[in-house]
């Protein structure tokens, strides 16, 4: 084999299988351990897209025990849905379970001209499933986007929110996966045009420090940890507007299996999630007796424990309230809040908050930008016409509207924004108070 088959192969298992000798340098004997419970996993790569960034497969097997596998079975069927996106669901019953006997067997998304998307088989059969793929084949696809033979993964598998789950909550949920029983089930094969596969090669990235979950044990940073993983906010914000209401308010639409609803507003307000934590967990665990529309993945959240389920409930409560209503139930209509059609949108108003009193001297204290690399984010706080305004690329300019000297709401954006300042007082930072609280540093002087 030429020196081209050795990049594209996943080299350690076709290695340790002796089978590949790159130029005249013999095979390392320390690749010899096998990826999959000892088994050789030897799986060909696809030529990287262009732009992919995509890090080298290891050998790593992670080790396998009952409480990881208990507390993966816990988040696959719980919290992160594994087995609501990779199962065909049984859409008469209540919440539309994944249909019995074939959980994780995998589900096609779409098959439509030249598009396929399949959520494959994660069952552990050798021909239709993962029994071939290396745990970290698995680790990688699930934190960082990159498919088991190397192509970046469409997005409607969730990667960037598991990129925050912790590196044990990440080996359990392999370790589980590897416990299934194996269902065999033929399905295509995900195929993408190449211009949507390039417009997807900029977004995975690869994970190579400790990920930690919770920063402590209070209900607010597990519940926080509990939402970014399960991507509550992704379906409950609307992203895509040229005003938007604001995060987990609600208006996105989403679609499943031919189904389009609209998510509603859980933020703390009257007119989205006024309700205790005891209702909360009653609505999550029984969507509504079953009036919730299985669209919103109850049957998956009713497995979680009362303890996280009210940590969830602690975490949204902490978010910017937004007076957003929507509904299912009734006729779309213009929303004056959001700007697109959604039932109840003529009910919404749109309110201007009456700005505090805020020095200029200050306001220009605030003025730089700031950024955050992760995320690719960069904004610039600039004073004009005597108040703040954010300049985002590819988005419009909106006005910062000061709640208190600290606080400001940001009009038309995700969420309110506060700054932070270093010890001697400078300020070295911007908070956007959205799906998290995401820090961007200030990268001016
Ligand atoms: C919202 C739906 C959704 C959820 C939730 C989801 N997936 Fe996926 N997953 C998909 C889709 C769709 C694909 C196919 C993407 C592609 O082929 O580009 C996929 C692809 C994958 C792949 C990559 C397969 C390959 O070709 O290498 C793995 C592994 C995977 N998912 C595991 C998981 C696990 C484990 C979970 C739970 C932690 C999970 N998924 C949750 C929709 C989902
Ligand atoms: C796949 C998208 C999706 C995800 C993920 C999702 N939701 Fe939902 N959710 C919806 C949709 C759509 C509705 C509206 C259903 C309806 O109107 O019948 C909804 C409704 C709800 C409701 C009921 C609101 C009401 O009063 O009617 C609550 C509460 C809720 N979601 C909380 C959550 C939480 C908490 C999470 C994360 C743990 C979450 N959702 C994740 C789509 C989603």
């Amino acid at each position: 084999m030429g020196l081209a088959t050795c990049r594209l192969a996943a080299l350690f298992a076709l290695m340790a299988m002796g089978l590949v000798a790159c130029g005249e340098d013999p095979t390392p004997p320390a690749l010899a351990a096998g990826s999959n419970d000892g088994r050789v996993v030897a799986v060909e790569q696809l030529e990287p897209v262009p732009g992919l960034r995509l890090r080298p497969l290891t050998d790593h097997v992670f080790e396998r025990s009952d409480a990881r596998r208990e507390r993966g079975r816990y988040l696959a069927e719980g919290i992160l849905q594994c087995a609501i996106c990779h199962s065909d669901r049984d859409w008469s019953r209540p919440g539309a379970p994944p249909v019995a006997g074939k959980e994780l067997a995998g589900h096609v998304w779409k098959q439509e001209g030249d598009t396929v998307l399949v959520a494959p088989n994660l069952t552990s059969d050798d021909e239709t499933g993962i029994g071939r793929w290396s745990d970290d084949m698995l680790a990688r696809a699930i934190r960082e986007g990159v498919s088991h033979d190397g192509r970046p993964l469409h997005p409607q598998m969730w990667y960037p929110s598991f990129a925050m789950l912790s590196d044990e909550d990440l080996a359990s949920v392999i370790v589980y996966l590897r416990s299934l029983d194996p269902i065999r089930n033929p399905l295509p094969r995900t195929r993408l045009p190449d211009e949507v596969l390039a417009s997807f090669a900029g977004r995975p990235a690869p994970i190579t420090d400790p990920v930690h979950g919770p920063i402590d044990d209070s209900p607010l940073e597990r519940g926080r940890y509990l939402a970014n993983i399960g991507d509550c906010g992704g379906c409950h914000t609307l992203w895509e507007s040229e005003r938007l209401p604001g995060a987990f308010s609600g208006g996105n639409a989403v679609t499943r299996d031919g189904k389009r609803i609209f998510s509603t507003n859980i933020t703390p307000h009257a007119t989205g999630m006024a309700y205790n934590e005891q209702a909360f967990i009653t609505i999550m665990r029984s969507g509504k007796q079953g009036m919730t529309n299985p669209v919103m993945p109850w049957v998956a959240f009713r497995n979680l424990t009362s303890d996280d389920l009210a940590a969830i409930h602690a975490f949204l409560q902490s978010r910017h309230p937004v007076s957003h209503r929507v509904s299912n139930l009734a006729e779309p209509s213009l929303c004056a809040v959001c700007g697109l059609e959604h039932g109840l949108g003529s009910l919404n108003i749109a309110e201007k908050p009456v700005a505090a009193n805020v020095s200029n001297v200050l306001l220009r204290e605030y003025e730089g930008t700031y950024r955050i690399e992760r995320y690719d984010w960069t904004v610039r706080i600039v004073l004009e016409h005597g108040s703040l305004h954010a300049h985002t690329e590819g988005e419009p300019v909106r006005a910062l509207i000061p709640v208190t000297d600290k606080l400001f709401l940001v009009d038309g954006g995700l969420g309110p924004v506060r700054f932070t300042r270093d010890k001697d007082g400078k300020i070295d930072g911007l908070v956007s108070i959205d799906v998290d609280d995401t820090r961007l540093a200030r990268i001016d002087d």
